[in-house]
């Protein structure tokens, strides 16, 4: 690898645009070649985002044959991340793979048992974890200074208004609430209170058969429980809050990335936690940076965003898909 690490955007869709924006603001981050299914988007999103000498490629292909690439960050539908990163690993790249990694667990372990044959790095692009006030509050629960987390609530959700076919409410793409953005809630009640014991779910379903509103109670470690919703049909306050044996925590919107947590010990004064380093961009940077740092240091994962911790959550989201009965066409191959 040379001194700055050269990112691959495969696909030019909203969150690569967003991606794209926030890494200008990444030390030692250069996007070196974009690759989208047409050449006019790769070619406007050079554009509007890359850095001189960034090469726009009229095909995913082409672009992971790219030697100026280092990692390819996959930004399609989450349908088609296993065929993407499939790709990119096989072409001797790293990956940052957005979130979900993939529909279901089978794809996932694919993913994972593929980067393992390559030597590659591969990490879901979980970038709430990465987060520095997320991993500020992380850090203060493990010190024992905000007591023992004993109820986490968060939800998140806005009104979804789509045309058809787009990928947020088309089942082929594996559209939902759940695998959009109840992995949020889910992960952050993972890294407060350990593994699920056992979670339950209820939902309101599409006339396709996706999951629009979604409702997830969690039980974990020594009784510790969740509750987590997830919406495409309502303003949500996009909140978070973790109850505590001597205080609370919020996470103020949006509370995957938000812009600083509250401690409130009971009886006593609210205190602000500020992040553990400067937020980079929109906090996408921050999940960039790291994926930089884990190929400086040599490392085929990353300690925030663990491949156990991303198995851990599908196997989740399959159990849970199960009990409300939103099947993908993934789920049967
Ligand atoms: N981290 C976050 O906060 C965050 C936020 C939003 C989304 N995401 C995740 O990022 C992924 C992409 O989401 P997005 O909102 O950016 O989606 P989007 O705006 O619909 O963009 C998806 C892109 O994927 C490519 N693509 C390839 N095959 C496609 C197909 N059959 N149908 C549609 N698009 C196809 C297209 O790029 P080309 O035309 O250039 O090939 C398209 O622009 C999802 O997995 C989502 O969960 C993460």
């Amino acid at each position: 690898m040379t001194e700055s690490t050269g990112w691959g955007i495969l696909a030019t869709g909203k969150i690569a645009r967003s991606f794209a924006r926030d890494l200008r603001e990444v030390p030692g981050a250069r996007i070196a070649a974009v690759g989208s299914r047409t050449a006019g988007s790769a070619e406007a999103f050079v554009q509007e985002y890359a850095d001189p000498g960034c090469r726009a490629h009229a095909s995913y292909e082409a672009l992971v044959a790219d030697p100026g690439v280092d990692v390819v960050y996959v930004a399609s539908p989450h349908a088609l991340h296993l065929e993407h990163a499939t790709l990119a690993l096989e072409a001797g790249k790293h990956v940052l793979c957005e979130k979900p990694l993939t529909l279901n667990t089978a794809e996932a372990e694919a993913m994972v048992a593929l980067a393992r044959r390559h030597d590659r790095f591969l990490m879901e692009a979980m970038w709430m974890a990465c987060h520095p006030v997320i991993r500020a509050v992380r850090e203060g629960f493990a010190e024992g200074r905000f007591g023992v987390p004993r109820q986490v609530h968060a939800d998140l959700g806005f009104v979804v208004d789509r045309p058809p076919g787009d990928r947020l409410i088309d089942p082929a793409l594996g559209g939902g609430a759940l695998l959009d953005m109840g992995v949020y809630p889910l992960t952050l009640a993972h890294l407060v209170l350990g593994p699920a014991e056992e979670l339950t779910a209820t939902a309101g379903l599409s006339e396709t058969g996706i999951d629009l509103d979604v409702a997830i109670a969690g039980r974990y470690a020594r009784g510790a429980v969740a509750a987590l919703t997830a919406s495409m049909t309502s303003v949500s306050p996009r909140v978070g809050s973790i109850a505590t044996s001597t205080g609370w925590v919020t996470l103020p919107a949006d509370f995957h990335h938000p812009p600083h947590a509250v401690w409130t010990p009971a009886g006593g004064e609210p205190e602000l936690v500020e992040g553990l380093e400067p937020v980079l961009g929109t906090g996408l940077g921050n999940e960039a940076a790291e994926v930089q740092r884990c190929l400086r240091e040599g490392l085929r994962e990353s300690p925030l965003v663990p491949h156990e911790q991303t198995l851990r959550l599908i196997r989740q989201m399959d159990d849970l898909r199960r009990q409300i009965g939103v099947r993908y066409a993934a789920d049967d191959a």
